[in-house]
C-alpha cells in the first residue's frame, strides 16, 4: 500500500517531517536536453508546446563546441543543445541515448554548500562550483550525478540578472507562437534498471535530504502483460519530486524495461508539467500537432463518477469533453486531477511529457496507472517490443 510520511502537507513553507534541510531547494532551474539538432528542435517546442524565446549561445557568441537554444514558459526553462565538433564528448551522449535530458538543474541559494553537503553524503561529482560571470553579475553552479548520466546541476543566482546564465545572449525572434498555458515543472520521473530502485530512492534520502512519501508495488501498477513499481521522492518544501520507477515481471515486457533499452540505461522518463486549464491547453497542443496516447475506452469514462466519488460534485470540466480530448482523472481524499501523457517526442521509445492540473490532489494517477500502461502496450505492439 502507499506509505503516507506523516502529516504530509504541500504548503509551499511546510517541510515533509523527516526530510532534512542541508539542502534546500528553491525550485527546478532549468532542464537541459541533449539533442541531435538543436535548432530544429526549438523549433518543435515553440511551435507544438508554445515555449517562447529566450536566449542562445553557440559560434556567434563565442562557444566553439556547442550550440544551446533556451525557451521559456511561464516558470518552465527548457535548454536545447547539441555538439559542433567532430570530437565533442556530446555525441558520445547522443550516440547512447539518442535525444534525452542530461540535466535537471535544481535552483539553490548557495551552490557551494549544495554541492559540499551532497558530496559529503557520498554524490558522485558532475561539476565543481564553477563561478561564471558576465556583464550582469556572476552565477555560481554545480553538479552530481544521479542515476545513469542524468545529473543535478546546482544553480545560484542571485547575484545575477542577465537573460539566463552568463554567456548566453537574449534570442530575440521573429517567430513567437502564442504560449499553451504550461506553467511549471510538477514532476520528473526516472526509469532506473532491475533492483535498483531503492539504491535511488536511498540516494535522494541519504545525499539530497528527500524523503519517500508515496510507494506503489507491482501489485498495484500492473495489466495483464506488465508491471513496474514506483517511489516517489519530494525534497523538504515539496516543490521538487522525483518518482522513480523499476521494472517488474511480467508476461510480457515491461515498458520501463522497453525505455531502459533504447535510452541505454536509466534516465528521465517523463516530464510533468502542470496548467491551470487542461482543456484548453490540450486542444491547443493537439491542434499544434501534439500527438497523445490514444484514449481509455468508453467505460473508463462511465466509471469516473463513482471513482470520483465526493470530488464529482466540484468537478468543472465537462466530462464528454475530458473524453473527446482522451484526458485521465483520478481523485484521492484533497481532491481530484486530470492529467494527459503525450507519445514520445523523439524517435526513440523514451522520453514523453505528462500534462497535468491538480486539483486539490495530490498524488499521481494511481487510479489511472491500468489505463494509461494499456494504452502504452498497445503503441509497445506497433513497435514489436512488448
Ligand atoms: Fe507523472
Amino acid at each position: 500500500m502507499a506509505k503516507e510520511v506523516k502529516s504530509v502537507e504541500y504548503g509551499l513553507e511546510k517541510i515533509f517531517e523527516g526530510a532534512q534541510d542541508f539542502l534546500p531547494l528553491l525550485g527546478t532551474d532549468y532542464v537541459e536536453f541533449y539533442v541531435g539538432n538543436a535548432k530544429q528542435s526549438a523549433h518543435y517546442y515553440k511551435t507544438a508546446f508554445g515555449y517562447q524565446s529566450l536566449a542562445y549561445a553557440g559560434l556567434e557568441t563565442g562557444v566553439k563546441d556547442r550550440t544551446s537554444y533556451v525557451l521559456k514558459q511561464d516558470k518552465i526553462r527548457i535548454v536545447l543543445t547539441t555538439p559542433l565538433t567532430q570530437d565533442s564528448p556530446l555525441h558520445d551522449h547522443l550516440k547512447k541515448h539518442g535525444d534525452g535530458v542530461k540535466v535537471a538543474a535544481l535552483w539553490v541559494e548557495d551552490a557551494r554548500s549544495a554541492y559540499e553537503e551532497t558530496m559529503k553524503r557520498g554524490a558522485r561529482s558532475f561539476m565543481e562550483p564553477t563561478v561564471e560571470q558576465d556583464e550582469f553579475g556572476e552565477v555560481v553552479r554545480s553538479g552530481i550525478y544521479t542515476y545513469g548520466e542524468t545529473v543535478h546541476i546546482f544553480v545560484e543566482r542571485k547575484n545575477y540578472n542577465g537573460v539566463f546564465l552568463p554567456g548566453y545572449k537574449e534570442w530575440k525572434s521573429d517567430y513567437n507562437p502564442e504560449p499553451t498555458g504550461l506553467k511549471y515543472i510538477d514532476h520528473m520521473v526516472g526509469n532506473v534498471g532491475w533492483n535498483e530502485m531503492n539504491t535511488w530512492v536511498k540516494f535522494y534520502e541519504d545525499v539530497m535530504g528527500f524523503v519517500n512519501f508515496l510507494s506503489f508495488d507491482d501489485k498495484q501498477i500492473n495489466t495483464e502483460y506488465s508491471a513496474l513499481m514506483s517511489k516517489v521522492m519530494s525534497n523538504g518544501n515539496g516543490r521538487i519530486k522525483f518518482p522513480i520507477n523499476e521494472p517488474a515481471e511480467g508476461k510480457k515486457k515491461s515498458q520501463i524495461e522497453e525505455y531502459l533499452d533504447f535510452y541505454g540505461g536509466p534516465g528521465i522518463q517523463h516530464i510533468a508539467i502542470a496548467t491551470d486549464d487542461i482543456i484548453k491547453t490540450v486542444s491547443q497542443l493537439k491542434e499544434r500537432g501534439v500527438e497523445f496516447l490514444s484514449a481509455p475506452p468508453h467505460t473508463y469514462y462511465e466509471a469516473i463518477p463513482e471513482r470520483l466519488g465526493v470530488h464529482m460534485d466540484m468537478m468543472k470540466e465537462d466530462l464528454a469533453e475530458i473524453e473527446k480530448l482522451a484526458i485521465m482523472v483520478d481523485a484521492d481524499e484533497d481532491g481530484y486531477l486530470l492529467q494527459i501523457f503525450t507519445k514520445p517526442v523523439q524517435d526513440r521509445p523514451t522520453l514523453f511529457f505528462e500534462i497535468i492540473q491538480r486539483m486539490g490532489a495530490k498524488g499521481f494517477g494511481a487510479g489511472n496507472f491500468k489505463a494509461l500502461f494499456e494504452s502504452i502496450e498497445r503503441e509497445q505492439q506497433l513497435r514489436g517490443t512488448l
